[in-house]
């Protein structure tokens, strides 16, 4: 089993920013899902919530996330850009936290090549008729849906990009646990040390 003990962290790095990566891309991978926390404005509490992560630009170590515009975590964004996305791999025992900043990308065009290219399935998430945490008489029904409205659809589609400044590395390991703190300044590598796990 590969392990971070006999890497250097310019290597832990560069391992950790593919297998996020790859997460972006493979929805088997167990990076695909995270768990995205947020300061919610209302409550003082951070809020956190499931999330599909869709990509990953490398470069700048940006994340990118899609949701729906009338949803509380754009209105906790926009209060407070710091934001956490939390990783676990069971397999590997590998467990990735990173600090962020967030924010709603603005882009027009960037949005709609985004929206044409997702698939029916994921738009059709975007045409529910009442807002994210809208309460509601009835569970609701899909058949509610209706992919006609104009008003809904790409209208309410939005794109979240969280930018990574520190990640939290821990790695379970049976001859003691293995855990790096590394910090990033546009995607690169500042300051890196080991920490008691
Ligand atoms: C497996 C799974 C994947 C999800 N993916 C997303 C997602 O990519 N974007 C999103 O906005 N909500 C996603 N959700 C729903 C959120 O977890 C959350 O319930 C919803 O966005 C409302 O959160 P909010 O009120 O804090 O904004 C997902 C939920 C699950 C269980």
């Amino acid at each position: 089993m590969e392990t971070i003990r006999d890497k250097s962290f310019e290597e832990i790095y560069n391992h950790i920013l593919g297998e996020v990566q790859r997460g972006s891309v493979d929805r088997k991978h167990p990076f695909h899902l995270c768990f995205l926390s947020t300061i919610n404005n209302s409550t003082g509490f951070p809020d956190s919530r499931t999330v599909v992560l869709r990509k990953v630009d490398r470069d700048g170590f940006v994340l990118r996330v899609h949701t729906d515009v009338r949803s509380e975590k754009i209105k906790h964004i926009k209060f407070c850009c710091n934001t956490h996305l939390l990783f676990y791999n069971q397999k590997a025992k590998l467990q990735v936290r990173l600090s962020s900043i967030g924010e709603e990308v603005q882009d027009e065009e960037l949005k709609k090549e985004v929206w044409s290219q997702a698939q029916d399935i994921s738009q059709r998430c975007y045409y529910v008729p009442h807002s994210p945490s809208t309460e509601i008489d009835t569970p609701f029904l899909n058949s509610e849906i209706d992919t006609t409205d104009q008003t809904l659809g790409y209208n309410v589609f939005s794109i979240l990009e969280f930018k990574v400044f520190e990640l939290d590395v821990l790695e379970l390991n049976y001859e003691g646990h293995l855990r790096a703190n590394l910090k990033v300044n546009d995607g690169k590598l500042e300051k890196s040390v080991w920490l008691m796990p």
